[in-house]
């Protein structure tokens, strides 16, 4: 039987989680699981079974099964999931608690819609701080943030931001990276297309719309000439 192994604001990593290298795809359906309970959560649903999960998110229920059980036992069989304990239990786990307060560097066409999306909020994002270099953008108002002269990065430690967005050119990308990198910043979501070199300590997450796209005509049925 499953034992529910966390209270709901302490949760208690297993024993050996330590020495375990949780997979990185398990890792990537967190987000979609804890969007889920989101939403369990505002129906005021008490309990969730893994079907239910599973429904609509394109993951087999043995598969919500095997990702959960590989942070310690959460649900109870016949019951399910309590959907409020296991939200805050996926925040812990995804270290999402609280506000996540976050640069972003180049406001152009991508910097305005992201500043724009509305999506981050629920997550704990925060756009806190931008930067650009254009002269025609510094001290203007973006979305009710004003835009900073791109040397103000060297200020982000200072305000507890580990975490930046970068959408200028992929010319000028590594040169943002590094600043960042030396101002504190441990995390990078990486828009502009080249690969970033960043030490160990530092994470880099790339995104390319471009290249999903080009995948897509791969797994389409073939259209008769
Ligand atoms: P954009 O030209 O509209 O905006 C770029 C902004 O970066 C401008 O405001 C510019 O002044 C600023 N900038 C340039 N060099 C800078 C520097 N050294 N320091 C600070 N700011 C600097 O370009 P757009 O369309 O917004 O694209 C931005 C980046 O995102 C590009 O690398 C583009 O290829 C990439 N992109 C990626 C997508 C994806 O799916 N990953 C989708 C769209 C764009």
């Amino acid at each position: 039987m499953f034992l529910i192994c966390a209270c709901e604001h302490n949760y208690k990593p297993k024993e050996d989680m330590r020495y375990r290298k949780i997979p990185d795809e398990t890792i990537g359906r967190l987000p979609l699981y804890l969007r889920k309970l989101q939403m369990f959560c505002e129906q005021n649903r008490r309990y969730v079974n893994s079907s239910e999960f599973a429904d609509n998110l394109g993951v087999n229920p043995a598969v919500v099964r095997r990702d959960l059980s590989l942070f310690g036992a959460f649900g109870t069989p016949g019951v399910g999931y309590n959907a409020k304990k296991l939200l805050d239990q996926l925040r812990n786990i995804l270290k999402l608690k609280g506000s996540q307060k976050t640069a972003l560097v180049g406001v152009g066409n991508l910097g305005l819609a992201l500043l724009s999306y509305s999506g981050f909020a629920s997550f704990g994002f925060e756009i806190v701080a931008v930067f650009d270099s254009d002269p025609k953008k510094i001290g203007k108002m973006k979305k009710n943030i004003m835009v900073e002269d791109i040397s103000g990065i060297k200020t982000l430690k200072k305000r507890g931001i580990r975490l930046a967005i970068i959408a200028v050119p992929a010319s000028d990308a590594q040169e943002i990276a590094d600043n960042l990198i030396e101002a504190g910043v441990v995390g990078i979501l990486n828009f502009a297309p080249s690969y970033l070199t960043v030490p160990n300590r530092v994470r880099v997450i790339r995104i390319d719309i471009a290249m999903d796209l080009a995948r897509l005509p791969y797994y389409l049925p073939a259209t008769r000439e």
